[in-house]
């Protein structure tokens, strides 16, 4: 077999066979295809697409390029949630130190930055220390010792998503849905959770911008999930406009720690609240969704999620003490507000123009060698439907060069639109598929 010949035939529009599928993954793992070839390979897929057959083969390739975990000698049933990926997404830093503080174990292996949507890994990394490559047996033993882990891709855990992902990331090839449900189920399925829940986003902020297109991507994923026997949900959920009110690494740690401690935005506390409902729900833990409300709301506003979220950072080599200091984040040199232009409502918001704009600030990669700058950011103080007056402060733009402040600040404001009269604000939860 010849790559070549595998990228030409899905370049003219046809199937894959499973075979070659296996043959492209294993030969691109073992570094025998090369990047130039794999990126025009998923160029071909994003412009082709993929059927389910395909994409299921894809899925389990990938799964399979390392280990896959028998998490049974941990726990009868592990937790996990993902995110099919948006701007302001910081769910996971709060979502798995709430689940894991019920003493419900969750064992999770997450993406970096990946276009304009940010990545949990790169958020974690913002901490000092912190360790997001974890080998197999630090993976199970941190899950056994602590009830929670979070890692990487690495040469033992999904190294085919891993390099592949990197490339997606500055290709132009992340908004593909065979790409997308591959990519994530094959993770899913590494990392070994037996209970999963999928945040599929929807809207101008997500790579789905149709409901149609979100439904589709969260029941293939659901399909492929229970077809290696894993029970599968799946919230469909707004991104429309950045969730929270942070975008950029450390802005984002800080407001998930400020929501772990009760002082969250509304939209985010709320979000993260129905997904734990919606795992516990999964998991059986109750069969009461106002049951499974009360249950995290209680870890949350007790401190046990704070106390197992500073036990996740310690346990992975990061300096818990950002938990009372944020002071030992990176922090930007300017740090100025963007002011309204007019009075009236904020009537929508370019979310994905915003995450791009936080990406060539420098808080996401152009190349896939680029280092972020984990400072950089802005903190939004209106959301849509809310009312700005002349002068008010939007937002909050955290930049380190006086050039890169002045192009996002640009950019960052005609992102917004305004209205006369109030807007309805979008729903946050479109629908959940259980
Ligand atoms: N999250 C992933 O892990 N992969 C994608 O392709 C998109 C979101």
């Amino acid at each position: 077999m010849r790559v070549v010949d595998i990228i030409a035939k899905k370049r003219d529009g046809l199937e894959l066979t499973q075979a070659e599928i296996d043959f492209f993954v294993d030969g691109f793992t073992r570094g025998e295809i090369t990047d130039y070839q794999a990126a025009a390979w998923a160029m071909t897929v994003y412009l082709r697409g993929m059927n389910e057959a395909e994409t299921t083969a894809l899925t389990l390739a990938m799964a399979r390029s390392g280990s896959v975990l028998d998490l049974s000698s941990v726990a009868p049933r592990v937790l996990d949630k993902h995110s099919s990926g948006g701007v302001g997404d910081k769910v996971t830093l709060v979502v798995a130190p709430l689940i894991a503080s019920l003493g419900l174990p969750f064992g999770k292996m997450s993406g970096r930055g990946l276009g304009f949507s940010g990545g949990t890994l790169d958020k974690l990394e913002s901490i000092p220390g912190f360790r997001v490559t974890l080998n197999t047996d630090e993976f199970i033993a941190q899950l056994k010792h602590t009830n929670i882990v979070v890692s990487g891709q690495t040469h033992d855990l999904a190294p085919a998503d891993g390099k592949l992902y990197a490339l997606r990331d500055v290709t132009g090839t992340v908004g593909s849905l065979p790409l997308i449900a591959s990519s994530i189920m094959s993770k899913k399925i590494a990392a070994g959770a037996q209970i999963i829940l999928l945040d599929v986003k929807v809207g101008r902020g997500a790579f789905m911008k149709t409901e149609t297109d979100a439904v589709a991507l969260a029941e293939l994923m659901v399909k492929i999930g229970n077809g290696v026997g894993r029970r599968v949900g799946a919230v469909i959920s707004d991104m429309n406009q950045p969730l929270g009110n942070a975008v950029g690494n450390s802005l984002e740690v800080i407001e998930a720690i400020e929501t772990l401690k009760g002082r969250g935005p509304a939209d985010f506390v709320e979000h993260c609240l129905e997904a734990c409902a919606e795992i516990l729900l999964l998991a059986e833990v109750t069969r009461n969704h106002a049951d499974a409300r009360a249950q995290v709301e209680s870890a949350l506003n007790d401190g046990r999620a704070l106390k197992k979220f500073a036990e996740w950072i310690d346990a992975q080599d990061g300096d818990a003490r950002v938990v009372n200091d944020y002071s030992i984040l990176p922090k930007a040199s300017i740090i100025q507000d963007v002011r309204a232009p007019r009075d009236g409502y904020v009537a929508g918001v370019n979310a994905e123009e915003i995450g791009w704009t936080i990406v060539d600030l420098g808080g996401g990669r152009a190349k896939k060698a680029d280092t972020i700058d984990y400072a950089v950011g802005a903190v939004f103080h209106r959301k849509i439907g809310e009312r700005v007056a002349r002068g008010d402060a939007l937002l909050t733009l955290h930049a380190n060069s006086h050039a890169k402040f002045q192009d996002a600040a640009k950019r960052l404001l005609a992102a917004y639109e305004f209205s006369d009269s109030k807007p309805t604000p979008p729903t946050l939860i479109h629908k959940v598929i259980r």
